[in-house]
């Protein structure tokens, strides 16, 4: 069986991408505080901001993994936030670590776990990082966001060549999705300039129609991931296909 584990998967990406795999028969899991109306994707609802709730709800999808004859397995940390935009100072405590949390320390958790679970197994073993472009370019206004997504290819990277010297490692990535038509985006186009100096470039992509949409997103992670298209340790860009 063909499984994949995708995080965020309620709205966005993480939902076009639940739709694209469950399409192509494999067996998908989603974790998001969310349940939506999908079709074959079994949904968790779980906070991934929540340290212990990551942490028991993820022990119990992994049980639940145990029971199934595996042909390969994904991970994919698609869960995040943008966090309240502006200059750092003017940002909360609270929001700040929620942030790091869930598009870093989440992943982290994540990705040990699944990484120790899968090591008895010889079959096709994915992790991909939904990164960003922000990782690379610093964006006034962002900072705990850039900083968040830094740090994931760091830990792509880093992990990408532990899994290289060991025996059944797993394959990892980082991917930037581009400029993606998701709440996400509406987020940023709803910040007052007086906080982000780079609102307009955000209005005009969308005003011009250059926002990927998520289903083409989610085509090219597929594609990545089932046509083995990017070796391991890869922080790519997918507007560089
Ligand atoms: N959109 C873009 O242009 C763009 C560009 C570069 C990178 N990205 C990255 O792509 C990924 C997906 O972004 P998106 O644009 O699809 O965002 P989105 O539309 O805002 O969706 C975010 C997803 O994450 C889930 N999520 C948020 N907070 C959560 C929490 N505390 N616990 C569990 N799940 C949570 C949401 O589900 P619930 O609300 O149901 O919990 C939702 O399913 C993110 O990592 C983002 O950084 C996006």
């Amino acid at each position: 069986m063909n499984i994949v584990v995708i995080t965020g998967g309620s709205k966005g990406i993480g939902k076009a991408l639940a739709k694209m795999y469950a399409s192509k028969h494999y067996k998908v899991y989603t974790l998001s505080r969310s349940i939506i109306n999908i079709q074959n994707v079994t949904q968790i609802a779980v906070d991934l901001s929540e340290f212990s709730e990551v942490k028991t709800q993820f022990y119990m999808l992994l049980d639940e993994l145990k029971k199934l004859t595996i042909t390969s397995i994904t991970l994919i940390n698609n869960a995040g936030r943008l966090g309240s935009i502006g200059n750092i100072e003017n940002s909360t405590p609270d929001d700040i670590a929620k942030t790091i949390q869930l598009n870093t320390t989440t992943p982290m958790v994540l990705s040990s776990m699944f990484i120790n679970f899968t090591k008895q197994l010889t079959c096709k073993k994915q992790l991909i990082n939904i990164s960003s472009g922000a990782a690379v370019k610093p964006y006034e206004g962002w900072s705990v966001y850039c900083t968040s997504k830094a740090a994931i290819d760091m830990f792509t990277k880093t992990i990408a060549i532990e899994q290289e010297n060991s025996k059944n490692g797993v394959k990892c990535m980082s991917l930037y999705p581009g400029v993606v038509d998701t709440c996400m985006q509406a987020q940023i186009r709803n910040t007052p300039e007086s906080d982000f100096k780079n609102l307009q470039r955000f209005i005009d992509l969308k005003e011009n129609d250059q926002l990927y949409t998520t289903d083409y997103v989610a085509e090219v992670i597929y594609k990545i991931d089932t046509e083995n298209l990017l070796p391991n340790g890869a922080i790519f860009d997918i507007r560089n296909l």
